[in-house]
């Protein structure tokens, strides 16, 4: 077995970020996300609109990032590195969070009159934009336009959502909660140095699937659908049109899929087979049970009744199915195993046809479940095994993808 001992692993999800606020209330919001993007290992460097200031002082941007915070292009005289050009250039990517109305239109008419906008103008870099702003504002024909403008550009949107606004409006306007912009800018900015994946069609199936007994009571496992939900954001990030076939999961739809909700392996079976049809890779994920019972009693099982003779029948193997009239389409499966893991791998490689199968070690330490980072080995047909040093589940999906690609 070839084992992984290159340097690229060894490199964190880190780099320079520049993290825009522009004036609006979601500015307060703006600080959690600094707070986050430094504790993901970024050297954050913050710029602020004039108008930002009169929502969150410099001084907490300052604090949270250990770095100057920067408004105004002309401020220390004497001083002049052509900031904007510096900024713009240390930049792996820039992040502006909220970004209003006023500098979507400025950066989309190519307007620069200030620091944040002449940083943003003269960046090279991925640029992540979450707008905030009143509903009436943000549906405003010339705003949208403006955002066709910047999408078509390459600039890359995330949000905004639907809600109870500031002003106490409702509806679309409301900034994408700081956890989900960092998602998604990690995404980006893992995606930036790797294969695109503009123009694929790309389904992904998720989590586990619940097989029902009666009205309160299933059979599940601790599937909690963060592997799937990784791949998927991140074949999005990289362009990809990504339906997302998920079993019920607590986690939130990564930005740019198509999430389609199942309960059951007969419900993901039909989900996945018509959005395969258009699909050119498959990822299967999912924990999907492997037995289901016979028969579902419409009352609730009395006690008294007793369980023990529950009867069990095979769920459809979704992907096995998908590998017996594969067509053009690459497949890749999961195999989860306390036993003989690469054995057991290799038979599900073959048996089902599939062109790459991710192993996962289950047991002890090894448990994915839940967590955050996995270590996998992955095997495809006629080539060693690759076992992958231990990372975060985000930059494995991307790992994952790479393997796509090379197919
Ligand atoms: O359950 P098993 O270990 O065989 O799963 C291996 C692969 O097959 C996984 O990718 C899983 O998502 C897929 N699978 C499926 N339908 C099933 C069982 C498993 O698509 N009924």
């Amino acid at each position: 077995m070839t084992t992984w001992s290159g340097r690229r692993f060894s490199k964190m999800t880190t780099g320079t970020c520049v993290l825009g606020v522009a004036g609006g209330i979601a500015a307060a919001k703006a600080s959690l996300l600094a707070s986050m993007l430094v504790k993901s290992g970024f050297d954050v460097h913050v710029v602020m609109t004039r108008a930002a200031c009169e929502f969150v002082a410099p001084l907490t941007f300052r604090t949270l990032t250990a770095n100057p915070v920067s408004v105004d292009m002309f401020a220390e005289p004497g001083q002049w590195n052509v900031k904007h050009v510096s900024l713009a250039q240390a930049a792996d990517l820039l992040v502006v969070a909220p970004a209003t109305a006023n500098f979507l239109g400025k950066v989309a008419s190519g307007i620069a009159d200030d620091l944040l906008t002449t940083t943003i103008m003269a960046t090279r870099a991925p640029v992540v934009i979450a707008p905030a702003m009143n509903t009436r504002m943000y549906t405003n024909r010339i705003v949208q336009r403006n955002i066709e403008v910047l999408s078509a550009s390459g600039y890359r949107f995330i949000g905004p959502e639907s809600g109870r606004l500031a002003c106490g409006d409702v509806g679309p306007g409301r900034m994408a909660e700081p956890e989900r912009i960092l998602e998604y800018t990690l995404h980006i900015h893992e995606g930036a140095r790797r294969p695109s994946f503009e123009g694929r069609r790309v389904v992904v199936t998720a989590g586990p699937t619940r097989e029902h007994l009666d009205p309160v009571r299933f059979l599940t496992n601790r599937s909690s659908g963060k592997m799937g939900y990784a791949i998927a954001g991140a074949a999005a990030a990289r362009g990809a049109k990504v339906i997302l076939v998920s079993g019920p999961v607590s986690l939130n739809v990564p930005e740019g899929c198509e999430v389609i909700n199942v309960e059951t392996a007969c419900q993901m079976r039909d989900a996945v087979v018509s959005a395969a049809s258009g699909a050119d890779l498959v990822v299967a994920a999912a924990a999907v049970a492997d037995y289901m019972p016979t028969n579902f009693s419409e009352s609730k099982i009395k006690k008294s009744s007793g369980f023990g003779s529950l009867e069990l029948e095979r769920t459809p193997d979704i992907i096995a199915e998908l590998g017996r009239a594969k067509g053009g389409r690459i497949l890749v499966g999961f195999a989860a195993e306390t036993d003989d893991l690469i054995a057991n791998a290799l038979r599900k490689l073959a048996l089902k046809n599939l062109d790459m199968i991710v192993a996962n070690k289950v047991g002890g330490a090894d448990s994915p479940f839940g967590a955050d980072r996995n270590t996998v080995t992955i095997l495809r047909p006629e080539r060693a095994p690759e076992a992958l040093p231990p990372m975060s589940k985000l930059v494995l999906a991307h790992e994952i993808l790479d393997r796509v690609s090379d197919i």
